[in-house]
């Protein structure tokens, strides 16, 4: 090819020659929403012969998305409970700070339920309370128990590997990083990628971003090293609206570790959903007078009293005593694995915690169905602002959006892929 693409020109049969293929669909990114994406657009195109491509940045698979390292769980109204749809969407908008879109709250809530069970179709197992009856915990923000769980607090490693083995047959291509998203005046036209061979590009009518989030842009977060806010930038150059970005959740409890580097542990909400309170150095109530909730009051909130505490007292830290739940290596194995390489021990002494980077309420401007405005180009995930979060997302509604946005992201895709033929 000699075309120049970006300013960046190819010599023939040099080694900057770019490489060249072509699909149906391409998505960008193999967390939650990725492969929920992909599996869906597959699904759409496979009868009309359709190819759908899968991008991820690292080489490696293991902890390589955010999704892996989901602890608390999934947030779903399920039928024939003392739960309702109303609910689910009274208690999103309220932790979102009257900046949710209560159109897009509503349509993404009520499609959990059908979401979370195509999911189990797909091969994920949830932990239960009774035979064919799902256990259910309860996070910040939420005014019933409504959060399905996996593995006790190891939810996303039970839906990544889910995931994993329904896309086995798929086209997933690792090491394959995302650098522009090309289109000409009026629809997308493919992406632009490195791989070990250099440059190429994959044209394609439809994109999908799912590249998760940004936390990395932070020195303390719970976030993998590939959440370094990717699909923002390659939205951003696409000539693509981002909204809501300045809205950058810090999850309360994250394991404090004066030594530690890069990503951080997560201690769990669900801890304080099955009784553990924060407390100081001092043994007092962190979050008392703050909210009617109290440490189950809306991150946000329970953040910034951690915040203002810190900033009183002049401590490190503050702690979460989570001593009085039963079993607590059974129920929390994830954290309670991460408590002891930190010379923790849960059952015995309080965790240190503070609050860390977490998760991108805002993101690139979609629809409830992930469509954004330029033709062909959808977003769903972490990445997107659908207007579910507004300034504040409540508890384990990301994977959640993930499922419901991710699946009709990519259905939407294939469509879209059918009705303009190849480019
Ligand atoms: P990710 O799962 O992060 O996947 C992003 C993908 O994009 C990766 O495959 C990455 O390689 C790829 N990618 C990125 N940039 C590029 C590029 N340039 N080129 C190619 N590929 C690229 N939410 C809940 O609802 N419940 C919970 O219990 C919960 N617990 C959490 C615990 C932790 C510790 C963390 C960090 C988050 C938690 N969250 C939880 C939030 C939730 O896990 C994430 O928001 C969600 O999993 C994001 O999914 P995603 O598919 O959008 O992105
Ligand atoms: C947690 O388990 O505390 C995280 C849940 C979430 O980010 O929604």
């Amino acid at each position: 090819m000699t075309t120049p693409v970006l300013g960046l020109r190819p010599v023939a049969g040099g080694v900057s020659e770019f490489w060249q293929q072509r699909a149906d669909v391409v998505v960008i990114g193999t967390g939650v929403a990725g492969l929920v994406a992909a599996l869906a657009a597959h699904r759409r195109g496979k009868r009309v012969g359709q190819r759908v491509i899968v991008l991820s940045k690292p080489s490696d698979r293991e902890g390589a998305t955010a999704t892996y390292y989901a602890q608390g769980g999934i947030a779903v109204v399920l039928p024939d409970s003392d739960d309702s749809v109303d609910a689910h969407v009274a208690d999103t908008v309220a932790a979102g700070g009257g900046l949710c879109d209560p159109d897009a709250v509503r349509s993404i809530v009520a499609a959990g339920h059908s979401a979370v069970a195509d999911l189990v179709a797909d091969g994920a197992r949830f932990d239960e309370a009774a035979p064919a009856r799902w256990a259910l915990t309860r996070e910040g923000g939420h005014t019933r128990r409504r959060i399905i769980h996996a593995g006790g607090d190891a939810t996303g490693a039970e839906v990544q590997r889910a995931l994993d083995v329904a896309t086995a047959a798929l086209d997933i291509r690792r090491n394959h990083t995302a650098l522009r998203i090309l289109h000409d005046d009026t629809a997308v036209t493919g992406v632009l990628v490195r791989n070990e061979d250099g440059l190429g590009i994959l044209h394609a009518p439809s994109v999908i971003l799912a590249t998760g989030g940004l936390g990395q842009l932070y020195s303390a977060t719970t976030n993998p090293a590939g959440s370094t806010g990717d699909g923002i930038a390659l939205a951003l150059w696409a000539g693509m609206a981002v909204r809501d970005i300045e809205f950058i959740q810090f999850h309360p409890t994250m394991l404090y570790d004066p030594n530690a580097r890069g990503r951080r542990p997560l201690i769990t909400e669900a801890l304080r959903g099955e009784g553990a309170v924060l407390v100081d150095s001092q043994g007092s109530s962190v979050t008392d007078g703050v909210h009617p909730m109290g440490d189950l009051a809306p991150r946000d909130v329970v953040a910034a009293a951690i915040h203002a505490r810190l900033a009183a007292t002049g401590d490190d830290c503050v702690f979460l005593d989570a001593r009085r739940i039963a079993e607590f290596g059974r129920r929390f194995p994830t954290v309670a694995a991460a408590c002891a390489a930190a010379g923790v021990d849960p059952t015995r002494q309080p965790i240190p915690v503070v609050p860390g980077a977490h998760y991108s309420c805002g993101g690139v401007t979609t629809d409830a169905y992930g469509r954004t405005d330029l033709p062909g180009l959808f977003a769903a995930g972490e990445v997107a602002r659908t207007g579910l979060h507004g300034a504040n997302r409540l508890a384990s509604n990301s994977l959640l959006e993930g499922l419901v946005v991710g699946r009709r992201a990519g259905a939407a895709a294939a469509d879209h892929a059918t009705q303009v033929g190849s480019v």
